[in-house]
């Protein structure tokens, strides 16, 4: 019965607002701003394009200007409740805290990474050393926890209307504004001082719709809120026998940072990536106005949230996304090594190279059959050397992989690499069922990394081929872990609407994304977490050092480009290696839909406008522990402002 009535209050509102469920129609309205100009809407169109402003985002160090305790709590009170002010949860580990507590700190050290605790609470990031280290759970604590980089206020987002004030509010007090899904992201753009964060976790409902007709597209849709995970998508593929394209980690959200950087996944080569799955979309844009969003309404901005980076552009609320039949994805480990007891082991590390190389070479019949490889090669210390890999091949049989693979098998046994292609070791999962995904298990890491896109190009004949080999063989034997993923996405591979969106054309190209992992600059390691104040404090010459292997790989593969979900917020020239020939038109929309400069965060488009003054100089770390300040002032002002912020950086113990 209560479906009933939240079906035909959903129609009547679809009709009228094209939106997709019904706490999207709790919308801020006109008559509630007019006697309080702190919530007022914006106008893009209004603003002067060499609109400049104060020189900083205000922060709580701004006595004068931050909002006072009595403003907060009127925003709070319009807000309905939902404002909160968390301290981070490692707090509770410091003896000189109000928020000591023994039991807490121990729950946090010893079992909260098998609970869902950090995925629920409002500032954590998964990522940590972008916060600063400056509250990290430990059981021997120096020194003491302060707020460092985690915003101050966050809205825990359950209405439209919750999204609307906070954008409203940020940009008429010229608050720094982060928006935080899942926090899973590397960079720190889920997260910032002195900011008012929108919260967008718990926006969790989901519709199956069996056929559905949405311009150039027909057949199994979804209709999904913003704060869905993974392992929730899972549990609905089982629930209503579809598959649909999802994060590789199960907590990693679908529909927030996931598909605006591209979101790519194990059925990409054969359906595309995650932005390629959207149809339409929800959104609360700078003005504070809510949008809805297709390839012919607002394309701009259709074009430039899918692929153009989050937290740029505006906060998607919900979409419309493409799902597909049940598909059973077979996987097909192969691994050898060299210089270690266990395992296929082989005689010499030039044998073990040749089989990598003969190996990596193979990739195109892999992505052209619709599969990817999913493939770590690491050092183990002096000649000892380790190579794995799964091959995971969408509607494809066992036996069916086992005769793909074939060719290469032949090639390796014939090096002397023992490896057998057998079917024992194959495993065929329905993507929709699999074994108990309850979300657990996010937790704190520290990990660094580079990262590049390697044009297909480079497989075109060994003569191009074997110098970029031979830059990621010198980048793995100076002790860096190369973590290649090969999918070819090209726009037939992406069906409809396609080149609508902005995954580069460098992407669409590519064979492989790779991550090159440091585990020493942050201190941590793959999915481990760091220890307190991980940072290092030689990053600089760790980076640098880092550069040089990067640098050679760019260097043999010069039309290739990186993805920044998974990159190096220090990448140079991220603006063409990020986004390709897509930058000047991503930026250009920025511009007209965020005069105010009020989204932010590192790499995204637009964002070079801005600059963390970083005052803790966390070893030369890109923290967001600092003030948000404009750049390009003449030099001696902004000196000026980076001596006045420093001096006004809240060190305030928690
Ligand atoms: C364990 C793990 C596994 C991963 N697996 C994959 C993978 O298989 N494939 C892949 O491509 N990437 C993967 N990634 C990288 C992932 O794509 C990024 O971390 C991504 O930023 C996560 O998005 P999120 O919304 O979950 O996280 P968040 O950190 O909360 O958000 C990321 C960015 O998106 C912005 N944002 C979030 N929600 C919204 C919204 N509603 N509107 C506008 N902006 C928003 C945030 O402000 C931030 O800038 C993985 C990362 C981890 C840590
Ligand atoms: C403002 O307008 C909305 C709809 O237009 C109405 O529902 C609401 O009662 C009005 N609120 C006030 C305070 O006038
Ligand atoms: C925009 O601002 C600039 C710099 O303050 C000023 O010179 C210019 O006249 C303004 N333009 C408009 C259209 O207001
Ligand atoms: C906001 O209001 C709710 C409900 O009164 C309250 O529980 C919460 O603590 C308030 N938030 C802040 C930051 O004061
Ligand atoms: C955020 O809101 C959700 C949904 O109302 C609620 O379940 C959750 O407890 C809130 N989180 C915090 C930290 O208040
Ligand atoms: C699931 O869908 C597939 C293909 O569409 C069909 O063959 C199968 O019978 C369905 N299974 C169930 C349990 O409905
Ligand atoms: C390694 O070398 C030894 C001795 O030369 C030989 O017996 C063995 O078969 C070789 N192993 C492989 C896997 O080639
Ligand atoms: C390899 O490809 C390049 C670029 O297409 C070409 O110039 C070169 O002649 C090719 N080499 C061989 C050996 O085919
Ligand atoms: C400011 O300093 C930077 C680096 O020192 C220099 O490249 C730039 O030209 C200077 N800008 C101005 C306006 O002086």
């Amino acid at each position: 019965m209560l479906w009933l009535i939240l079906s035909a209050l959903l129609a009547l509102a679809s009709a009228t607002t094209a939106i997709n469920f019904p706490w999207e129609a709790a919308q801020l309205s006109l008559n509630e701003t007019t006697n309080y100009p702190d919530i007022a809407f914006g106008d893009a169109s209004g603003v002067n394009a060499t609109y400049r402003g104060p020189k900083c985002k205000v922060g709580p160090w701004d006595d004068a200007v931050w909002p006072a305790v009595d403003e907060w709590a009127k925003f709070n009170r319009t807000l309905g409740g939902v404002l909160l002010k968390p301290v981070p949860p490692g707090a509770a580990c410091y003896p000189g805290s109000p928020h000591y507590d023994a039991a807490k700190c121990s729950f946090l050290l010893s079992s909260a990474f098998g609970t869902r605790f950090y995925s629920d609470d409002p500032v954590t990031v998964l990522t940590e050393w972008p916060e600063g280290n400056t509250c990290t759970a430990t059981w021997a604590p120096t020194g003491t926890c302060t707020q460092g980089g985690y915003p101050v206020y966050v809205v825990n987002a359950t209405k439209v209307r919750h999204i609307q004030l906070a954008v409203n509010f940020a940009r008429n007090r010229n608050l720094r504004l982060v928006i935080k899904n899942t926090g899973h992201d590397f960079g720190g753009r889920s997260t910032g001082a002195g900011a008012l964060s929108i919260w967008t976790h718990y926006l969790k409902d989901f519709e199956f719709i069996p056929e559905h007709s949405i311009d150039g597209y027909e057949g199994r849709v979804a209709r999904v809120s913003a704060g869905i995970e993974a392992w929730e998508l899972y549990n609905y593929m089982d629930k209503y026998n579809m598959t649909m394209v999802v994060p590789g980690g199960d907590t990693v959200g679908a529909f927030g940072g996931w598909i605006a950087g591209g979101g790519h996944n194990s059925l990409s080569s054969s359906y595309g990536h995650g932005a390629d799955q959207i149809l339409a979309f929800q959104v609360v844009t700078a003005d504070g106005k809510y949008r809805a969003v297709t390839p012919h309404q607002n394309a701009d901005l259709f074009f430039a949230m899918l692929g153009g980076g989050g937290s740029t552009y505006g906060v998607l609320t919900s979409a419309i996304v493409k799902a597909y039949p049940p598909t059973p994805i077979t996987n097909l480990p192969l691994s050898f090594q060299v210089g270690s007891a266990s395992g296929f082991g082989v005689n010499s590390t030039e044998i073990f190279w040749e089989g990598v190389r003969v190996y990596q070479y193979f990739a195109p019949v892999v992505t052209d059959a619709g599969g990817t490889m999913y493939s770590y090669v690491s050092k183990s210390g002096p000649g000892s050397y380790s190579f794995r890999t799964t091959f995971e091949m969408p509607n494809m049989t066992p036996q069916q992989v086992q005769a793909l693979v074939q060719p290469l098998y032949t090639k390796l046994n014939k090096l002397g690499i023992p490896v057998k292609n057998s079917l024992v070791s194959a495993e065929t999962t329905t993507s929709f069922a699999p074994a108990a995904r309850t979300g657990a298990g996010a937790a704190p890491g520290n990990n660094y990394f580079g990262s590049r896109l390697f044009p297909r190009a480079c497989w075109d004949n060994e003569t191009i081929y074997n110098p970029m080999f031979a830059a990621i063989r010198a980048t793995v034997e100076a002790g860096y872990t190369f973590h290649g993923i090969n999918h070819a996405v090209d726009y037939k591979k992406a069906g409809y609407p396609g080149n609508m969106n902005a995954i580069s054309p460098t992407w669409r190209n590519a064979l492989m994304h790779a991550d090159i992992f440091d585990y020493s600059l942050a201190g941590g390691s793959i999915g481990g977490r760091g220890g307190p104040g991980a940072a290092s404090s030689s990053f600089k010459a760790g980076h640098a050092e880092l550069e040089k292997y990067m640098d050679m790989i760019r260097a043999s593969t010069p039309t290739g480009g990186a993805y920044f979900n998974e990159g190096d917020v220090l990448e140079p020239n991220w603006q063409t290696t990020f986004f390709g020939a897509n930058y000047p038109r991503l930026l250009k929309i920025k511009r007209a839909r965020d005069p105010w400069g009020l989204f932010w965060a590192p790499t995204m488009p637009g964002s070079e406008a801005w600059v963390v003054v970083n005052p803790e100089s966390e070893g030369g770390l890109p923290t967001q522990n600092g003030p948000l300040c404009q750049t390009g002032w003449d030099n001696n002002s902004l000196k000026h402002v980076v001596k006045r912020e420093r001096a006004r950086v809240v060190r305030r113990h928690l």
